[in-house]
């Protein structure tokens, strides 16, 4: 076994250096050597007593490689509470955990502002309990048009890009460029389960394609599938592909209100699954969706008042029937994501 035999002093600091890049064999125990402290190692190719550029390469300076015997971790250890254990308040890891997203093989996840330092450490026991291949951590809100996040890479491999399958379907994305939530996939399921053969239907804002593929896997139908984000286009013609349904499903690149504007599409149901700003495509969706046609609306919202109220007014003197109204997931403590499917008469 190799181990890195580092001063007692900076033996926390070039832990975590090590973490980020992989490089600690998290099977076997640290150990103290007087004043100094022995990290085991990853054995490679590039990593060995007599080859030690690897380390210098990532920034550690004052060290050693030596050969010695580590004691092996107790157990394998079977949660990230576990891996952590003795680590990290097991509270704080409760809170971690709730906010894992896995999509394919990545796990994206939250660090509190005060686990900051041992970001590297959890990104670690993350890619070993969930076996997936990278870890990243969520930088910033979802913001912005195209409703994408600022990710920081902390273990594994450093691709963004992944194919999740939800419900037998394979959504290829990279979760650096597009929207995606696997929350979503039981809401996705809900409007699946309400579609008739022989639909035309519009997907707004159709992002790599989970509403439109989902739909279209299951029935006979033709889909207008929009999105504005050339990276969300990118990958739904890929996720048509890899789902065979190109004869279903037409993917369309553009702002939804000035591809409206040049070609008339008239829908017995439309999607419009961007619940910060949907209120404002409102009009145009009424416009698009034949008497009688379904709207399935989503909006950021403490009640379901205000977005029935916004439905209401769009369709005018259309009747609305409001078919169902539900909490689809939490945004923030009191806002909700809701979910409201109304017939416009
Ligand atoms: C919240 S995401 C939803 C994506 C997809 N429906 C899903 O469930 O994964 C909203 C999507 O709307 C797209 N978008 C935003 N404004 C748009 C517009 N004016 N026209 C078309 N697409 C738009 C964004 O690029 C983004 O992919």
């Amino acid at each position: 076994m190799i181990g890195l035999k580092v001063p007692k002093n900076q033996a926390d600091k070039v832990r975590r250096i090590l973490l980020k890049h992989s490089l600690v064999d998290l099977q076997l125990k640290i150990k103290r050597s007087g004043d100094f402290v022995l990290i085991p190692l990853e054995q490679g190719p590039d990593l060995t007593r007599e080859n030690p550029q690897k380390i210098e390469e990532i920034g550690v300076t004052s060290f050693e490689i030596i050969e010695t015997e580590f004691e092996e971790q107790k157990r394998g250890p079977k949660s990230l509470k576990d891996y952590l254990k003795g680590k990290i308040d097991p509270k704080k890891i409760d809170e971690i955990k709730k906010s894992f997203d896995i999509m394919g093989d990545v796990v994206i996840l939250e660090i509190p502002e005060d686990l900051q330092d041992e970001k590297y450490l959890i990104g670690e026991a993350a890619l070993n309990f969930t076996k997936r291949r990278a870890v990243f951590s969520k930088k910033s809100e979802i913001k912005g048009v195209i409703r994408t996040r600022e990710l920081e890479h902390l273990a594994g491999d450093e691709s963004s890009e992944t194919i999740h399958t939800e419900y037998s379907a394979r959504f290829m994305l990279d979760v650096r460029k597009v929207y995606f939530s696997p929350r979503l996939a039981t809401e996705r399921e809900r409007i699946v389960n309400q579609v008739k053969d022989g639909e035309t239907i519009m997907d707004m804002f159709a992002g790599v394609g989970p509403f439109a593929i989902s739909i279209a896997r299951r029935h006979d139908v033709e889909i207008y599938a929009i999105d504005i984000n050339p990276d969300a286009y990118y990958y739904l013609q890929k996720n048509i592909g890899l789902n065979k349904v190109q004869e279903k499903v037409s993917p369309i690149l553009g702002d939804v209100k000035e591809i409206l504007a040049e070609r008339k599409i008239n829908a017995d149901r439309i999607i419009m699954n961007l619940p910060g700003t949907a209120c404002e495509f409102l009009g145009t969706a009424v416009e698009s969706l034949k008497p009688g046609g379904i709207l399935h609306y989503y909006e950021f919202a403490s009640d379901f008042e205000r977005p029935v109220e916004r439905i209401i007014k769009a369709a005018g003197h259309r009747e609305v029937k409001i078919l169902n109204k539900r909490k689809v997931k939490s945004r923030s403590p009191g806002v909700w994501h809701v979910g409201i499917d109304a017939v416009i008469l």
